[in-house]
């Protein structure tokens, strides 16, 4: 068994509330951060522990912390991304929904580690349970003392707001998030400067992932070192993983980073294989904005040599062979599935949540989708994928935010790893609306 350190008593009854999260250790770190630690020495240890980024982009979160502005006389403010929507990705939802003490603690914790006296939670508007969950958890953390003023008798003071977005995806990008949280429109910024300098209202801000500021508790609990101690290499740690699609048992699953994916998608302990009998046609690891993978590549690198789930095994080959980790939004398709349609699905999303601000992602992701259509209707011509592939080359690193690759990437990897498919749909109109393209053809 892998070791949990943020779902280890999710099947405790009662765990959402403060009373048996308390009795379950909850709010320790809270008590030693603040009584015990100064702010730089818990800084420190989130530097030792390695953690990275758990909303997609794996950016050390000390070195994030630490390269927070102080200006004298500036409020600075710690914003918890939880305006969770990339397709495939449910894991925060999942402990917003079961643990939010994990959540409120980790706020609490992480906002005096940063000097913040203010911080947000940033909830995806969908989410209308979790925000209730949230503020009632709020309640019940202030009723005790561990939130607002004079925290413990520290003279430490923190008000924590929890922020409904309005359920538009580009919202999660920190910036058009911190737009929104300030009642505008939330179209994402240029960046630099990052939020770390200028951030909410223009002050110095940390935007950090709702797994990420969870993970803090136990790094403040057990020390950076021990964390460090899980994972592998420079993924240390656990991950929650949303695992999706075609799996004998989709979930929300704790796993150790380093675990072989082969483990993850066939043992007992995590999805137990591949539904009905079938076999694995192909994986997207990240959520829907990282490259998919036939099955061979998710489960072994081109060598042979087993691949992993952790930010580097993941990645290792470059967009040619590997993927990446992301957000952990594990999907996986089955040998019944059809590519072209499901670049398609992933295509009418970018196009729909595009902002629009720049010509290549709000163009491009229109053209992308009418192409994809097209050949998935039976319409298409040879002439159509390549223009496809123009398109989406035209798309990758032309873009304000990562809404652009993160559009172009799919189809991209679609074209590498399964043209076969795509021509196919061309040549064979009526067959490929009724039938599949078989594993065999690969
Ligand atoms: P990024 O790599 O631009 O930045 C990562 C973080 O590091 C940001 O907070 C940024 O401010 C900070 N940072 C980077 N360089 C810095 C510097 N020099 N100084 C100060 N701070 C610095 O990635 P981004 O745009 O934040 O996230 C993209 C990722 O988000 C994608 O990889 C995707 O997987 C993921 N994503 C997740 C979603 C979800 O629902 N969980 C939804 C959509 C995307
Ligand atoms: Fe908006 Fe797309 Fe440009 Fe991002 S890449 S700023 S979503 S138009």
């Amino acid at each position: 068994m892998g070791r949990k350190l943020l779902l280890e008593h999710i099947n405790v009854p009662g765990i959402n509330t403060l009373a048996v999260y308390r009795e379950k250790g909850g709010y320790r770190a809270v008590e030693k951060a603040l009584k015990t630690l100064t702010p730089e020495e818990i800084v420190e240890e989130v530097k030792k522990s390695g953690l990275r980024g758990r909303g997609g982009a794996g950016f050390p979160t000390g070195m994030k912390w630490s390269f927070l502005a102080k200006p004298e006389g500036v409020p600075r403010y710690l914003v918890c991304n939880a305006d969770e929507s990339e397709p495939g990705t449910f894991k925060d939802r999942y402990l917003m929904t079961h643990i939010p003490h994990a959540l409120i603690e980790g706020m609490i914790v992480s906002s005096f580690a940063l000097g913040a006296n203010t911080s947000y939670i940033y909830v995806r508007g969908e989410m209308m349970p979790q925000i209730r969950i949230l503020e009632r958890a709020i309640e019940e953390a202030k009723a005790a003392g561990f939130l607002g003023k004079n925290i413990l008798g520290t003279g430490y003071d923190l008000e924590l707001y929890v922020q409904p977005g309005g359920g538009a995806y580009i919202c999660g990008e920190e910036t058009a998030l911190l737009e929104s949280l300030e009642g505008k429109r939330g179209n994402p910024r240029i960046k630099p400067p990052f939020p770390a300098i200028a951030g909410l209202y223009g002050c110095p801000t940390v935007v950090n992932n709702v797994e990420s500021i969870a993970a803090v508790v136990p790094i403040v609990n057990d020390g950076g070192d021990e964390y460090a101690k899980i994972g592998i290499g420079r993924s240390t740690g656990t991950k929650l993983i949303s695992a999706s699609g075609n799996l004998v048992k989709p979930g929300v699953y704790e796993i150790e980073l380093g675990l072989p994916v082969e483990e993850f998608i066939y043992s007992d302990e995590y999805c137990g294989g591949i539904a009905n009998g079938k076999r694995l046609k192909a994986t997207v690891a990240g959520g829907s904005s990282v490259p998919v993978l036939p099955a061979n590549l998710t489960l072994k690198y081109a060598n042979g040599e087993p691949r992993l789930m952790s930010y580097e095994s993941l990645s290792e080959g470059g967009f040619a062979t590997g993927t990446m980790l992301g957000s952990g939004g594990f999907i996986a398709f089955d040998e019944d599935q059809c590519i072209v349609r499901n670049t398609w699905n992933f295509s009418r999303f970018y196009h729909h949540e595009s902002c629009g601000q720049c010509s290549p992602c709000r163009e491009g992701t229109g053209w992308m989708e009418k192409i994809l259509h097209k050949i998935e209707h039976g319409h298409g011509t040879m002439e159509d994928i390549d223009l496809l592939w123009d398109v989406q080359r035209k798309i990758e690193g032309n873009t304000i935010c990562p809404l652009g690759d993160a559009a172009a990437w799919p189809v991209a990897s679609a074209i590498r790893h399964f043209r076969d498919e795509f021509e196919w749909h061309v040549k064979e109109p009526m067959k490929s609306q009724s039938t599949n393209y078989g594993l065999a053809n690969y």
